[in-house]
């Protein structure tokens, strides 16, 4: 009865002793405004499991635009607010371009490639990958040509389900993985590639990781704080599998390598080879090794992201078909049935051009930027960002900003209309975030987007199955797609 005592005095003192700790930890760091944490579980219980994303919004709406919130027993900045945004990443730039280190990507990707790099090797990395893709097009005529051609291929296959119920999610996803495929491999496949499936399969696997449940029980509880993945794919044992043997990529760097004519590169990977013989600055790292990061980092945020996007587009023409028909009107006026498309189109399709402004608005899915980093002690709103304390960009707060939108809760294309029916930019619209971060591959994004959509809206009428209420809830993810749907295409009159 006494050692019993002595072991329950023994643990109510270290009790004691860890609450102190705490309160001092807690009461001497002089950190933005934010709920009370707990010992050792921060504030998972302000931010709760069934709304999390919520939560958020819900903190920042009480704290302000810079508010501190504890993941766990580390204290991290959530950041709200175009303004907030402006001033750190565009106004500081320098200060905030580096990635806070997580153990799971530091794992999978030994801080390398281009999403979770930072200093000099990932300036240098990220140069060279904005350069190349330039060099092959993007933002330019020729780019303009193979995504058209894309088009007509996913046009030709969604033709052969002939109005039938199908989910569009295949499609769409190996039509935008292709066109990096055209940028990185310099070719692309056939939908049914068995090859194309496996390799968009392994890397969508090691994109997603760090918020599946392997990832979440390795990092917790920021990963679990963040994101929550509803199945896990026995993704596991895949993982490790991917992470080291990489076997398509491994083989089309070899064929590259045995292919290649240095005067007169075809892709990203034979400019990567060709870097990697001239590079003498050891530091950025231009090595085999990163360059399979740096091509997994560019399918991995350049897939997901942009099909995600057209898939949300197709499930909100079914759902509004006013909308769609507008867009169609639209189109059938300026473009007309006889051929597709172009770039060009654009200042005179206002009103498709605010329909897909929209459609990124709503569908907002990416909710948190990547984590970032200080460099040193700086303050954001007249409030203090310690060096090295994880910022957590929080997107869609802008995306969903009453002041900016009427009715933020809606789908609503005149969002982005003036009074006219002129299209109507707005500089606070920043699905691509902004600074020297913001994503690379805007341009190529918008081109797609635009290309995709409008040929889509030309060829077909996107309808509902009888009787079918169709879900606006969106997966939890890195990047947010709706659930998967069915829906039937009927083909329209378009000749070309
Ligand atoms: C609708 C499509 C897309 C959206 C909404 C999107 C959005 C974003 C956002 C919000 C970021 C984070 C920026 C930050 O940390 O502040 C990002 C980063 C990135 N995106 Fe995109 N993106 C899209 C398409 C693409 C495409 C097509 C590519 C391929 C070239 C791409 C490549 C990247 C890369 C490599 C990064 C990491 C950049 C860095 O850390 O320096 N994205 N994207």
């Amino acid at each position: 009865m006494g050692q019993w005592m002595d072991v329950q005095g023994l643990l109510i003192f270290l009790c004691v002793l860890l609450l102190v700790k705490h309160l001092r930890d807690v009461l001497t760091n002089i950190m933005p405004p934010g709920p009370f944490p707990l010992p050792l579980i921060g504030n998972v219980l302000n931010i709760g499991f069934s709304d999390p994303l919520g939560s958020f919004q819900r903190i920042a709406e009480r704290y302000g635009d810079v508010s501190t919130l504890y993941l766990g027993n580390k204290p991290c900045i959530l950041l709200t607010g175009y303004e907030s945004f402006k001033e750190a990443f565009v106004e500081q730039a320098d200060v905030f371009t580096d990635r806070p280190y997580f153990p799971i990507v530091g794992k999978l990707s030994k801080g390398k490639g281009l999403i979770f790099s930072s200093g000099h090797m990932w300036r240098q990395q990220r140069r060279f990958a904005l350069a190349t893709l330039k060099y092959f097009g993007v933002g330019k005529k020729t780019l303009e040509n193979s995504i058209l051609q894309e088009c007509r291929f996913l046009c030709d296959s969604i033709q052969t389900e002939r109005g039938l119920p199908f989910n569009p999610q295949h499609l769409v996803t190996g039509a935008v993985a292709n066109i990096i495929c055209g940028l990185v491999f310099g070719h692309r496949f056939e939908y049914d590639d068995h090859k194309f499936h496996l390799m968009q399969e392994y890397l969508d696997d090691i994109f997603q990781l760090p918020i599946s449940n392997w990832g979440r029980v390795r990092d917790q509880p920021l990963i679990t704080m963040l994101y929550t993945r509803q199945t896990d794919k026995k993704s596991k044992i895949k993982i490790i599998k991917c992470q080291y043997e990489l076997p398509f990529l491994q083989e089309e760097i070899r064929k590259h390598k045995e292919e290649r004519d240095p005067s007169n590169p075809r892709d990203y990977i034979d400019c990567y080879l060709d870097e990697i013989e001239k590079c003498k600055d050891s530091e950025a790292e231009f090595t085999e090794e990163n360059l399979i990061y740096c091509v997994v980092d560019l399918f991995g945020a350049g897939t997901e992201t942009t099909s995600n996007t057209l898939r949300w587009a197709l499930l909100f023409m079914v759902k509004y078909p006013e909308v769609q028909e507008k867009v169609q009107s639209e189109i059938d006026q300026v473009i007309g049935q006889t051929r597709q498309p172009l770039m060009d189109d654009r200042t005179n399709l206002p009103y498709t051009y605010a329909v897909i402004h929209e459609i990124q608005r709503f569908a907002n899915i990416i909710t948190f930027t990547p984590p970032r980093m200080a460099n040193k002690d700086t303050t954001v709103g007249g409030r203090l960002i310690s060096k090295g304390v994880m910022v957590l960009p929080l997107l869609k707060s802008i995306l969903q900003d009453k002041n900016e939108y009427s009715t933020p809760y809606e789908f609503n294309p005149a969002h982005f209309l003036d009074e006219n029916g002129k299209f109507l930019k707005k500089d606070s619209f920043i699905p691509f975030s902004i600074g020297k971060r913001m994503c690379p591959g805007e341009q190529l994004a918008r081109m797609e987007l635009f290309l995709f959509f409008t040929s889509l809206m030309q060829c077909f009428t996107f309808q509902p199955l009888e009787g079918q209420t169709l879900s606006l809830k969106g997966t939890i993810g890195v990047s947010s797609g709706p659930g998967p749907f069915q829906i039937h295409a009927v083909p329209r009159k378009c000749r070309f």
